[in-house]
């Protein structure tokens, strides 16, 4: 197969646009008997760049940090050391310039669907008819035109996670953050945003960071996976996805369960199962994937 990087990642590589530099996150945390509090580490020098454009998914296991280092990215709570830039600029709370699908969709449960889709847009001072426009094509998107006027306790799991996303899309931001925003969604309606995304992505330009636990998620979506270690939280490995866009049709091939074999090795806590367990086609694994090891 043609193993080179298509051409969406090549432009990726020109620019970094999100830089993240020995990032730490200390919570303090209650002990268990008695009093007094403990320090809990969830991220320990975390360093990270993002280029401009590059779709990246974050793999990791439950608990390693993975929604703590989105909520970094998106501001939403401070670090506790390091420092992360997006364009240059050190941020410092939430902007305009990036949008987020957390994991709990967080819908305003006083507004419509419509309006909560309209809110960012709102907050832009996007005229009516024009806002109008933009939820209805989102709202078509995520097949959920009928359900306008609804409001979100009136809705299943699956479908706010819907509306938050034809809110995060709706908003138009240079830099959008996705907590396993399609983890609640049946297979088929999954499959269909994924390529939407991807549709959207190839088409804006936008850089995407995607937290997903799903390895073949993760693998279909990206220019690159960094995979997550626990106990502290940190990267453990950065993979590049040198499979060729569009990717449509690629789930069955060899070389995708090749990388996926890899990228579900990379997550074994054990070094004896990394090393020891042979990969099918582990000789050709090389020409689908780059793999940096960050420790
Ligand atoms: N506000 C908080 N106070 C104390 N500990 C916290 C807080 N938020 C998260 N943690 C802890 O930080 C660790 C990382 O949590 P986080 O939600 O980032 O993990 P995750 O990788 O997203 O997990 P999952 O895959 O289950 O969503 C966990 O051990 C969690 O208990
Ligand atoms: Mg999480």
């Amino acid at each position: 197969m043609d193993s080179t990087t298509d051409s969406a990642t090549n432009a990726a590589r020109q620019t970094t646009k999100i830089e993240v530099r020995d990032i730490q996150k200390i919570y303090r945390v209650k002990k268990e008997n008695g009093g007094g509090y403990d320090d809990f580490v969830v991220l320990k020098d975390v360093n990270l760049d993002v280029y401009a454009g590059e779709f990246l998914t974050l793999v990791g296991p439950s608990g390693c940090g993975k929604s703590t280092m989105l909520d970094l990215l998106a501001g939403l709570i401070p670090n506790s050391g390091g420092e992360i830039r997006i364009d240059g600029r050190v941020i410092t709370g939430p902007a305009m310039d990036r949008g987020f699908v957390m994991q709990a969709y967080a819908l305003f449960p006083w507004l419509t669907v419509q309006a909560n889709v309209e809110f960012g847009l709102t907050i832009k001072k996007v005229p009516k008819t024009e806002r109008r426009a933009i939820s209805g094509h989102y709202l078509e998107l995520v097949g959920l035109t009928n359900f306008a006027n609804r409001y979100p306790h009136e809705l299943s799991g699956g479908m706010k996670q819907r509306v938050a996303i034809a809110r995060a899309l709706a908003f138009d931001p240079e830099v959008l953050l996705m907590d396993e925003p399609f983890a609640a969604l049946d297979a088929q309606t999954r499959e269909t945003l994924q390529d939407e995304l991807l549709e959207l992505w190839e088409k804006t330009g936008k850089t995407i960071v995607f937290v997903t636990h799903a390895i073949d998620e993760a693998v279909y979506l990206a220019d690159r996976i960094a995979v997550m270690g626990t106990n502290p939280g940190r990267i453990t490995e950065l993979v590049n996805i040198k499979l060729n866009r569009p990717r449509q049709g690629s789930r069955g091939s060899a070389e995708f369960g090749w990388i996926r074999h890899k990228i579900w090795q990379y997550l074994q806590p054990e070094e004896a199962v990394k090393e020891n367990f042979p990969v099918v086609g582990a000789a050709d694994v090389a020409e689908v994937i780059d793999s940096q090891a960050t420790l």
